[in-house]
């Protein structure tokens, strides 16, 4: 048994405790001025054509809701945020690492947060490598698929990957075959699925979004931009990136969204991969983690609009309201 499912009833009960005393941290730092009680409603979140907007999402990553600190309020922040968009958001996706430490505490406090939210879109989960060490993947499985199916229900199609089709758009959600301490293990029954749903996702010239919790070998500044790598994959998915991107190369129109890395808005954001340029790589910050290398800190997000002809990232400081500008946006011209 693995060593976090083994000691999973001890973690729990003290996570459960700690959880109610951060609760108490929080509301004394709201009230102190040293957190926001809500976010802005000056700016926000609104299609840039609202009339010809396919589809609108906000994504996160790394939301990494921890039992042992505060940082739940950035959630809670940016589901006020999206509650008060002026373009009614159609879903969120949420790029893995979803929690902390996987502790059935943690899943229930982001259950809690939607719900207090009154989150009722689509929702669309991927785990990542905290979701997922050293835990059985049977618990891993109860746990993700749990907090998945109270909001939108998903057919797994191997242990934590599924696709999902959003106003006829299909996402691509990989997810590990075993559990692992910080990359992801594809094996090939996980690859010809991808293909073949690749191929059946973008048959009618429609774009595909693939999310993938770590991003592809030697993209967006790694290794500098995990810091303490000492293999050539540190930092990526690992030692099957190339097998993924072979695969996604064989398409047009690929969106890859990804976490993991931490870095906040900036030069590593955005990249252009394959043969013909037909793979966006989008690496998006950790809402609640403190990143660097780019915009700093905590709360970003972002917004992503589906046109007939573009795809379009809009960066957002999401637990205070704001879209950061720009220049820290990109806009993909589908072929
Ligand atoms: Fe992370």
């Amino acid at each position: 048994m693995a060593i976090m499912t083994m000691l999973d009833g001890v973690f729990g009960a003290i996570a459960g405790v700690f959880m109610k005393l951060m609760s108490v941290v929080l509301s004394l730092m709201v009230s102190a001025g040293s957190m926001a009680a809500a976010p802005a409603t000056d700016d926000p979140i609104k299609a840039t054509d609202e009339e010809n907007v396919q589809l609108i999402v906000e994504v996160l990553a790394d939301t990494q809701l921890n039992a042992f600190n505060t940082n739940s309020a950035y959630l809670d922040l940016a589901m006020q945020d999206y509650q008060n968009a002026e373009t009614d958001l159609e879903g969120l996706l949420i790029l893995g690492d979803v929690t902390e430490n996987s502790l059935e505490c943690e899943w229930n406090r982001i259950s809690e947060i939607f719900n207090a939210n009154g989150f009722d879109d689509t929702l669309l989960l991927a785990t990542g490598n905290h979701d997922i060490r050293l835990r059985d993947m049977e618990q891993i499985k109860d746990r993700f698929y749990g907090l998945q199916n109270e909001f939108t229900v998903v057919e797994p199609e191997g242990e934590l990957n599924y696709s999902y089709e959003l106003n006829g758009y299909t996402f691509i959600v990989m997810g590990s075959d075993t559990s692992e301490m910080e990359e992801a293990n594809i094996g090939d029954e996980q690859l010809a699925w991808l293909d073949a749903t690749m191929s059946e996702a973008t048959a009618d010239g429609k774009p595909v979004f693939v999310i993938l919790h770590q991003v592809l070998a030697n993209t967006h500044g790694l290794p500098y931009t995990w810091g303490n790598g000492s293999n050539k994959t540190a930092g990526s998915v690992g030692e099957d990136s190339d097998a993924i991107y072979n695969v996604l190369n064989k398409y047009e129109n690929v969106i890859l969204l990804t976490g993991h890395l931490h870095t906040g808005f900036g030069q590593y954001t955005y990249e252009t991969l394959g043969d013909n340029g037909n793979i966006t790589s989008i690496n998006f910050p950790g809402l609640g983690k403190d990143c660097i290398q780019g915009i700093e800190g905590y709360g970003q997000g972002a917004i992503m609009e589906v046109y007939e002809d573009q795809v379009i990232i809009r960066a957002r400081d999401v637990s205070n309201g704001a879209y950061y500008g720009a220049e820290y946006d990109l806009t993909i011209d589908l072929k």
